[in-house]
């Protein structure tokens, strides 16, 4: 493999994965993933921080072989103890039995939990150091980035960072490691999927890890997927400091669900009506069709929400029940949200899509379109009417 090193004590020794279909069982990776390892070696003693999923164990062994040059890591950090990480530890372990693992009470207890490694392990507490010798390494836990075990890891004569998930995106790495040596567009919107996706729920926890690096000199940041950032590190920082508080730009995101064509006309018309107000982003989303990552890395990004269901079988059509319940559970704040629906005989999804908002710290526009059965010309002066109350919500 190429050997890249970060800086002269800290060197790249992570995997690319093109072959997963879907990430956690869930989300789509149209462009890949990486799964990031680093090697750091002070003048006494070494440490692999962070490791692979199981299926890139060979291939991440075979890398950290090549950065070692014949030498035995003398310890392996966990930062995150996720099995997209830590499915390596075992064979790790057994390649080098000396190994010593480090990690927090909640990551040993994780570890003896999936792998039954209980012994040889090192706890850490918070603002604990490692002696590596001429390189110390720094503990800094973060706990429910995403899970309770998540620490960050500071090289501190380096001034590398090491965050697990945290300012990590989707995406595999062609080629080159460090985002100077990159063109990085790929990766921003990748961040925002990947942050909607895996961290959203968590926003209060990312900001309480800045707060806690805030006195840090930091000039590389290593996370577990995706580039080092380097020269765009006050970039990748200052967009998950947004999306902790679902901070969000002038737009809109359509997402409706239909099974005729009705609600998907309600969805063209507001997205017009919308685009003639002069709101030029605009994401209009077919949820049976759309991926749903996609659409929440939209919401995210986007200030103005309108969501569009038929009745069916008395409920919130499925794919818009999911999306609707997908926002709930990363509790969606800050956002501008209109209703809309279709039904038959029954009139039930606007209504049930209203509870779902109401009392939640978003503002919930009014009038609702619905239309019963086919569309009437009725309910066009109450979608015109909806998007200039949004709109106007959107400053
Ligand atoms: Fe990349 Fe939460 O594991």
């Amino acid at each position: 493999m190429n050997i890249n090193r970060i800086t002269d004590r800290v060197t790249y020794c992570g995997v690319n994965d093109r072959t997963t279909g879907r990430f956690e069982g869930l989300w789509e990776l149209p462009y890949g993933v990486s799964y990031n390892s680093y090697v750091v070696r002070g003048s006494k003693a070494s440490a692999i921080i962070d490791g692979s999923d199981l299926h890139h164990t060979a291939e991440f062994i075979g890398h950290l072989a090549d950065i070692l040059e014949g030498t035995t890591p003398d310890y392996l950090v966990i930062n995150h103890m996720e099995p997209d990480h830590s499915g390596a530890i075992p064979t790790l372990k057994s390649r080098f039995p000396d190994l010593k693992i480090v990690g927090n009470a909640k990551t040993l207890d994780m570890l003896n939990g999936f792998y039954g490694i209980n012994t040889g392990t090192v706890e850490v507490k918070e603002g604990d150091t490692l002696d590596l010798g001429d390189l110390h390494l720094k503990f800094i836990l973060t706990p429910m980035l995403h899970w309770p075990e998540t620490m960050f890891t500071y090289a501190v004569e380096e001034h590398v960072l090491f965050t697990g998930d945290a300012l990590g995106c989707f995406g595999a790495l062609n080629g080159a490691v460090i985002d100077r040596q990159m063109d990085t567009s790929l990766y921003f919107p990748e961040a925002y999927r990947y942050y909607s996706c895996i961290v959203a729920k968590y926003g209060q926890f990312v900001e309480k890890a800045f707060a806690k690096i805030a006195g840090l000199t930091v000039d590389y940041i290593c996370t577990t997927h995706g580039p080092v950032w380097n020269e765009q590190r006050e970039q990748i920082a200052r967009l998950y400091a947004r999306m902790a508080k679902w901070e969000g730009d002038r737009g809109v995101v359509i997402a409706y669900g239909s099974m005729y064509g009705t609600t998907a006309a309600i969805a063209e018309e507001i997205g017009s009506r919308l685009a003639e107000a002069g709101i030029k982003d605009i994401r209009i989303h077919d949820l049976s069709h759309a991926p749903q990552s996609r659409v929440l890395a939209d919401i995210m990004r986007l200030k103005g929400l309108v969501v569009i269901s038929p009745t069916y079988n008395g409920e919130i059509f499925p794919p818009v029940a999911s999306l609707a319940t997908a926002l709930l559970a990363r509790g969606i704040k800050n956002r501008v949200i209109g209703v809309a629906g279709s039904y038959s005989w029954g009139a039930q999804s606007v209504k049930k899509l209203k509870a779902m908002f109401e009392g939640k710290p978003v503002t919930l526009i009014a009038p609702a379109p619905e239309m019963k059965q086919a569309r009437k010309e009725e309910v066009s002066p109450v979608i015109d009417s909806l998007a200039a109350e949004l709109v106007a919500a959107l400053g």
